[in-house]
């Protein structure tokens, strides 16, 4: 029996020799589909055994893509704004670039308060359906009604914020916003960036325990950071403080499993080099009971917690139900 290994080796140098340019990725997001696994599974343990017919299987898919079939269409499937549509040969593959027409059409739509949409030629319905699918919780929880600075009159504080990644789009969309950080040099690259891009937002060199401001805040964000911290529920009680009652707070981090250790550590550091290695310490993840206890210690409770996947085949996070590495948890005051 073949492991994936070699199955790997055999599709990249076939679809090599057929010019195909991602011949790599397209091998392992092949074989992924065949064995119905991840394919960071299937990178990080290349020793598995493949069955007869999932090797077949897997060979037919790689001479389809060999005669320059796309991808979208051997797996019938295609990821779009924020939904993975069923595609065919019957309808053009949904593109990337289509995704600033349903942003358009949600500004347009939210403007003229126009209720009848047509859409001609509407192909795999990706444009239709995304457009209907969008409410995020934000505009959800204050129930807000322009959709063209969403956030407008929203307090938000960024903990963590680093070189001002959240923060910028957050003020794009009407907030007021206010990151901190303890690095000096990450709050000055923030500071020089929202300068060059002309936006109005409050950064400051600070952790939440020595923030000095007199201000509540209606959405506190705590994105990447505990998992940093070495005292969590102290982390979340100097955080809440800056809260508002009623005011939410999203924390997203790394749950700790064995899971979390492979791929967040062993996968993102060691192999893949997504990020330098030891950037982070498995001792200081946190399971999502641990946080919402924590939370609740602080008069925080919990409004959901979803899962965050990454989707290899188009390089996107998704969300999801699989919370066994990275999750988002979103607590409001009480
Ligand atoms: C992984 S980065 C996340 C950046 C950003 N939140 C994002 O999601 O893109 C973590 C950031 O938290 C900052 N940080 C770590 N501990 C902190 C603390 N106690 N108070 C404030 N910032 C802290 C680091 O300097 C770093 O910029």
């Amino acid at each position: 029996m073949p492991n994936a290994n070699t199955l790997l080796n055999n599709g990249y140098k076939i679809l090599n020799n057929s010019l195909c340019r991602s011949s790599k990725l397209d091998a392992e997001v092949l074989l992924s589909s065949v064995l119905k696994k991840k394919i960071e599974e299937i990178v990080l343990t290349r020793s598995i055994l493949v069955s007869k017919e999932d090797e077949t299987n897997y060979q037919r898919l790689i001479f389809r893509r060999k005669q320059g079939e796309p991808i979208a269409y051997i797996l019938n499937k295609k990821e779009f704004w924020k939904n993975t549509f069923y595609v065919n040969k019957n309808v053009l593959i949904p593109r990337p670039d289509t995704e600033v027409i349903v942003e358009e059409a949600i500004k347009l739509i939210d403007k003229t308060k126009q209720k009848l949409i047509l859409d001609i030629g509407t192909g795999s319905g990706c444009i239709i359906i995304s457009l209907l699918k969008e409410r995020p919780n934000i505009i959800d929880h204050y129930n807000v009604k322009s959709k063209i600075l969403p956030l407008k009159k929203l307090k938000i504080l960024d903990i963590g914020c680093g070189g001002g990644l959240l923060c910028e789009p957050m003020s794009r969309l009407g907030a007021e916003v206010t990151g901190i950080d303890a690095s000096q040099k990450n709050i000055n690259v923030a500071k020089i960036h929202s300068k060059k891009k002309k936006l109005n937002i409050k950064y400051i060199c600070s952790s939440p325990e020595n923030l000095r401001i007199n201000k509540k805040f209606d959405i506190i964000l705590n994105m990447e950071i505990i998992e940093h911290v070495d005292d969590v529920k102290l982390f979340l009680r100097n955080s809440s403080k800056f809260l508002k009652k009623n005011g939410i707070m999203y924390v997203a981090t790394l749950n700790k499993t064995l899971k979390s250790y492979l791929f967040a550590i062993v996968g993102a550091e060691y192999i893949l080099r997504w990020l330098p290695i030891g950037t982070h310490e498995w001792n200081k993840f946190v399971k999502p009971s641990e946080l919402v206890s924590h939370a609740k210690a602080n008069s925080m409770r919990i409004k959901k917690v979803d899962g965050v996947v990454f989707n290899p085949l188009n390089n996107t996070w998704d969300i999801n139900n699989d919370k066994s590495v990275n999750y988002i948890a979103l607590f409001e005051k009480v």
